[in-house]
């Protein structure tokens, strides 16, 4: 039997994308198909939404509004791959320019909590049956944005109005959590008691994530090693006592990487194609970047990068700090992101500094990105704590040594260049334990101590080339997920 599954999520790759969670509800969704299931995408209904899906067409009026004066649903498509969307239509709440979570002054919109409120009421509507034509038998939530999903879904079951819909609820990042005044409550229309220590109550508020958390039938995150961290208080962000009661229903799955999009051979973002084989276009990728970012044309200088959000999370103030280590050893930084304040002012320094070996571009640049990743000699990923992270993914496969922190999805996916693991042929980057300066420092110097042994190098990097990432294995896990749920 095919199996019926709703995504509900903010973000969808290439519609509008503020992070990883966009590459992941584009590419999973198309990926179960592909393994035989019924997957289809519900999205608030942000400018950039509308505009970009195809054959838009209305389905249904939706029940609950939140105080826009119109909401209802539609489906189109994504007009690459024919991946079927719904939309929520209710321009009083989602047509607004900009960032979908933040206003101009960066300030989380007032009326948040109605924005996400509705879309887990409309993905509960979907469940029973607001289109006639197609019913999830499970409603796969994202995120805080999409926690309130398996709460309404529970209060509909409660009430039975409602046969048998299961749900599943990812974790993205637990540091996000839709925290809000408890006297919102009462707007969601949600059953009384589910305000409570054992429902959508945290600390006295109202935690959108904590409701997925709490009601989902089952709970994933996007790497095995921070499915295991979550669940400490070092990393629980007060959640740790929830996640360990719910460990057997938590599993980490992990990201995979839509080769697709990702790949050196046909990315038509990058100055030259190349692949493991036929490796003469990386050189050039590299040199088009270095005139790009005016640094100094040098093939010698090994060109280190960052392709981030300018947060706390990424640990790139660490890095800031190791700059002297790059330029003086004759290496090159390329950073591209957007975020903190003081962060990029940090980087813009540096880079006034070094303006041949330091170049930063801030803002949200898709292309640039590519060709970062393609033209760079090694991917920095120092981050603070990382649920699976896609960025030393991408590096992987466009030949970018990773080195990153051995933290969640990091941990999981680079090996560290350690004379042992070149000697038994396992390194693919360069991995650092303590989030410390000297242990970034001292990766920075293998990777050096590396470059400068060209066939280890050379070695290193098609190994990490070869490594396979792709979806259909993660894929398989959640089909299985939800055949145990259906
Ligand atoms: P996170 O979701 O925590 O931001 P991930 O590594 O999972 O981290 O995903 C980040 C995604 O966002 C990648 O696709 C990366 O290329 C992209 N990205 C991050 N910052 C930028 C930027 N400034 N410009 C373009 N793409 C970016
Ligand atoms: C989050 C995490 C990142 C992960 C992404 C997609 O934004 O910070 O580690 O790769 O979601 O799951």
């Amino acid at each position: 039997m095919t199996i019926r599954v709703l995504h509900v999520a903010s973000e969808l790759y290439p519609l509008l994308k503020t992070g990883g969670l966009a590459d992941v509800t584009a590419a999973l969704p198309v990926a179960l198909i592909e393994q035989g299931a019924d997957a289809r995408v519900l999205l608030p209904g942000f400018a950039s939404v509308a505009a970009g899906l195809a054959d838009l067409r209305p389905v249904a009026r939706l029940a609950r509004t939140f105080g826009a004066p119109e909401a209802s649903l539609e489906l189109g498509h994504l007009p690459g791959n024919g991946l079927p969307v719904y939309m929520i239509r209710a321009d009083a709440l989602y047509a607004r320019p900009g960032s979908p979570y933040l206003d101009a002054d960066q300030v989380p919109y007032g009326d948040n909590a109605q924005r996400f409120a509705l879309l887990g009421s409309a993905a509960a509507q979907l469940a029973q049956h607001a289109d006639p034509d197609w019913t999830p038998a499970i409603v796969h939530a994202h995120d805080w944005h999409a926690g309130l999903a398996p709460a309404y879904l529970r209060a509909a079951a409660r009430e039975r109005r409602l046969a048998g819909t299961r749900t599943v609820f990812t974790i993205h990042n637990l540091a996000y959590q839709g925290i809000f005044p408890a006297q919102q409550f009462d707007m969601l229309g949600l059953p009384a008691d589910f305000f409570d220590m054992h429902g959508v109550e945290f600390y006295g508020q109202l935690s959108f994530l904590k409701a997925g958390l709490y009601f989902a039938d089952k709970i994933t995150t996007v790497s095995p090693t921070y499915a295991r961290e979550i669940q400490t208080v070092a990393q629980g962000c007060g959640l740790e006592a929830l996640l360990k009661g719910r460990a057997h229903d938590l599993v980490g799955i992990l990201n995979g990487v839509d080769y697709a999009i990702w790949n050196p051979a046909h990315d038509d973002a990058i100055a030259a194609h190349y692949s493991a084989a036929h490796m003469s276009g990386k050189p050039r990728c590299k040199t088009a970047l270095q005139a790009r970012l005016k640094l100094a044309q040098r093939q010698d200088a090994p060109v280190f990068a960052v392709v981030s959000r300018l947060t706390e999370q990424k640990g790139l103030d660490l890095l800031l700090g190791a700059v002297p280590e790059i330029v003086s050893r004759g290496g090159q930084l390329a950073v591209l992101g957007t975020g903190d304040a003081s962060l990029e002012q940090g980087f813009t320094r540096a880079a006034r500094q070094h303006p041949d070996a330091v170049a930063v571009e801030l803002g949200f640049d898709e292309t640039l990105a590519h060709s970062i990743v393609a033209g760079a000699d090694v991917m920095v990923v120092p981050s603070r704590f990382e649920p699976c992270g896609l960025t030393q993914l991408y590096a992987l496969a466009y030949g970018a040594l990773p080195l990153v922190h051995r933290v969640g999805g990091l941990a999981d996916t680079v090996a560290d260049a350690s004379l042992e693991n070149l000697a038994d042929g396992l390194a693919t980057g360069f991995v650092f334990e303590r989030f410390e300066p000297d242990a970034l420092a001292a990766a920075i110097r293998r990777a050096f101590a590396l470059y400068a042994r060209s066939h280890d190098w050379r070695a290193t990097r098609e190994r990490g080339m070869h490594q396979d990432f792709g979806w259909a294995a993660s894929a398989q896990r959640y089909m299985s997920l939800y055949r145990e749920l259906a």
